[in-house]
């Protein structure tokens, strides 16, 4: 039986939650796909930190061990920040291996590149876990485009953000226990400021621009904040009259194909379709010419609903390889 030999680039929240995926349902996806799934090694920054237990596995902090094996034929990739994963990326993609991302950060300034190189190489890249942690709106989003024309995209896009509105709201907890318990719950960045601050979110907006519309706003354009100035009593005056912050992240295009938009939070409603979206769920509502409005809704951060976008997009690839490998 073959063999998809593959290897994990960072091994933080989500990498990990890659790593026990693949174990958990090793027998599943062998069935499914007629793969077997071998990870060959875990590329991280400290190889002395306290980790899991990952038997047979070779845990390294250089990328050059992946790139000397000439038979790694994917790549997960789960580390923090532009760099160095952009260069490991377009290295890979150069390579013809197939890349599979979670960083919203590289992604939302480097997607474009990596997409056009990766169709130049004729290799595949998801990003299904850059937006919205478990929801599926790249994949919705990609189907829609085939027949439909996306106006505008509404959306709570940030877990961490929602989490914490939601405990001060149904906890009376201040700002800083609920962003303490959003951190523990592997909800929140190590460094959580621009969770807080809105840019995680302005981040993920940007991606879903650019597929929807093909292009992104100037990113100057765009007012960003985020809910790192609400008060315990901004939040219980607010219930008290019925409404509840949420932070949104908006963007639309006008008549000349330009998109503009905003991140911040918002007081709405109960007549607003994100007013019971409550905890780390997110939500996207998608205007689109004929379609009208379709909403989504689920678990937008976290380890199990981050990685499982991530096995999702790798079934897809086996599955798109498979029909290259077995033409009907
Ligand atoms: N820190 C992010 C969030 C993780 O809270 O949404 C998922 O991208």
């Amino acid at each position: 039986m073959s063999t998809i030999k593959v290897a994990i680039l960072g091994f933080g929240t989500v990498g990990e939650g890659v790593y026990r995926i693949l174990n958990e349902k090793k027998n599943e996806i062998k069935l499914q796909t007629g793969y077997t799934i071998e990870i060959s090694s875990i590329v991280v920054r400290d190889v002395t930190k306290n980790r899991i237990e990952t038997p047979g596995i070779k845990i390294t902090d250089s990328i050059q061990d992946v790139f000397a094996d000439p038979d790694i034929d994917l790549i997960f990739e789960a580390i923090i920040g532009e760099e160095p994963a952009f260069a490991y990326l377009s290295k890979a993609i150069s390579k013809g291996i197939n890349v599979i991302t979670a960083n919203k950060a590289m992604f939302a300034k480097h997607g474009p590149a990596l997409i056009k190189q990766a169709e130049n190489q004729n290799v595949q890249i998801g990003f299904e876990a850059t937006t919205a942690g478990g929801v599926p709106i790249i994949r919705t989003l990609k189907n829609l485009l085939q027949a439909d024309r996306v106006q505008r995209i509404q959306g709570i896009l940030n877990g961490t953000s929602n989490f914490i509105l939601t405990k001060m709201r149904q906890d009376n907890v201040p700002f800083e226990v609920a962003l303490e318990e959003a951190q523990a719950n592997g909800f929140a960045e190590a460094d959580p400021s621009d969770d807080i601050g809105g840019k995680d979110a302005f981040r993920k907006l940007m991606i879903l621009s650019d597929l929807a519309f093909g292009r992104q706003p100037i990113w100057e354009d765009i007012q960003i904040n985020g809910i790192d100035k609400i008060h315990s009593d901004d939040v219980s005056v607010a219930t008290e009259k019925g409404l509840r912050y949420r932070h949104i992240a908006d963007i639309s295009i006008d008549e000349n194909g330009i998109p503009s938009g905003s991140v911040g939070p918002v007081l709405i409603g109960p007549e607003h379709p994100l007013y019971g979206v409550d905890g780390v769920d997110n939500a996207i509502i998608v205007d689109t010419e004929y379609l009208g409005a379709l909403t989504l809704i689920g678990p937008g951060a976290g380890m199990y609903p981050t990685a499982s976008a991530m096995i999702s997009d790798f079934l897809h690839i086996v599955g798109k390889r498979e029909k290259v490998l077995i033409p009907s």
